[in-house]
């Protein structure tokens, strides 16, 4: 008989401001929907419940994919079926691709009996992250199934490490217009100066250091980039605005929202947050530029899956 399981892949901020690629934190708010059966028909079938033209053909799918990797691995007749309601807009830098990715994923190894480890769930979404962005990185994937926030430290192999924070609030403001991961990983310089690469590692490692040590001045120094937000920042009407406005609203610090065009700030408590989201709430309406906030806390749970 085939089973069936509904699962929800949260939405993730991938890069933390300093830590492109290693870092990322997994959010309450917004989650897609998904339904995957298992069959015996070795093959995957992708079914969408929205109005996003995604491509079906599973090979071109971020959600196919991965699935696709657990297939020939399994080597025998297990196949999926999946039903994809988005709600995290592909293109919105809050991790469309790696929910759907992960969804699959975390549900393919429930309906199998939890034969994967995590490490080797992360493994297996990456793939959906490639057919998305043209490389493999673990950094929206990673949150999605750990929840919480993760540093990568390596992905070949994979290292990945849960790292304990203090409360946190996340604001984050989605102006609607699309930015590829692809479009905005192609416009970075390829080399960085030693004199940024010092004050880049040193944000990273004082981040990490501060997460941990429950230090929320030392958080809020840290949240610095001096290599991706300089070129990225272009692409996303409104940044130097927001990010002002919102640490005068008390916010610990922020930026860009994996490769954009999504803002997010960091704050103690859900006060400030609330203060940062009118900030950025006037922000676009100023700029006349239709958007999506949501005021949320790092979801140390992660995925929410429901038999
Ligand atoms: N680290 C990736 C990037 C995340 O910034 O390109 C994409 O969501």
């Amino acid at each position: 008989m085939n089973k069936t399981i509904k699962v929800y892949p949260p939405g993730t901020v991938a890069n933390l401001v300093c830590g492109f690629d290693v870092l990322g934190l997994c959010l309450h708010q917004p989650t897609d929907e998904m339904e995957v059966t298992l069959t015996n028909n070795k093959q995957v079938i992708i079914k969408s419940a929205d109005g996003y033209a995604l491509p079906s053909d599973p090979a071109l799918n971020t959600a196919g994919a991965p699935l696709l990797e657990i297939m020939q691995q399994l080597n025998n007749d297990t196949g999926f079926e999946v039903l994809i309601k988005k709600n995290i807009k592909p293109g919105s830098g809050v991790g469309s691709s790696a929910a759907s990715a992960a969804g699959a994923v975390i549900a393919a190894n429930h309906l199998l009996g939890n034969i994967f480890s995590k490490e080797e769930q992360v493994s297996f979404a990456m793939f959906g992250e490639k057919v998305a962005s043209g490389v493999k990185h673990a950094d929206n994937v990673a949150p999605c199934i750990y929840g919480g926030i993760t540093l990568i430290r390596g992905i070949f192999p994979l290292d990945i490490v849960s790292i304990p924070a203090p409360e946190l609030w996340v604001t984050l403001v989605h102006p609607q217009i699309e930015v590829k991961t692809s479009d905005a990983r192609q416009i970075l310089r390829k080399q960085v100066l030693l004199k940024d690469a010092i004050k880049q590692w040193g944000n990273i490692a004082g981040l990490v250091a501060g997460l941990m040590k429950n230090d929320y001045g030392l958080i809020s120094r840290s949240l610095e980039d001096v290599i991706i937000e300089p070129v990225r920042s272009i692409l996303i009407p409104g940044f130097d605005e927001v990010k002002k406005k919102s640490l005068v609203a008390g916010a610990l610090g922020g930026g860009i929202s994996g490769s954009g065009p999504s803002v997010f700030m960091l704050s103690k408590n859900e006060a400030t947050a609330l203060a940062v989201k009118k900030e950025m709430n006037d922000v676009y309406n100023s700029i006349g530029l239709e958007h999506h906030l949501y005021v949320t806390r790092v979801n140390e749970e992660g995925m929410r899956v429901e038999w």
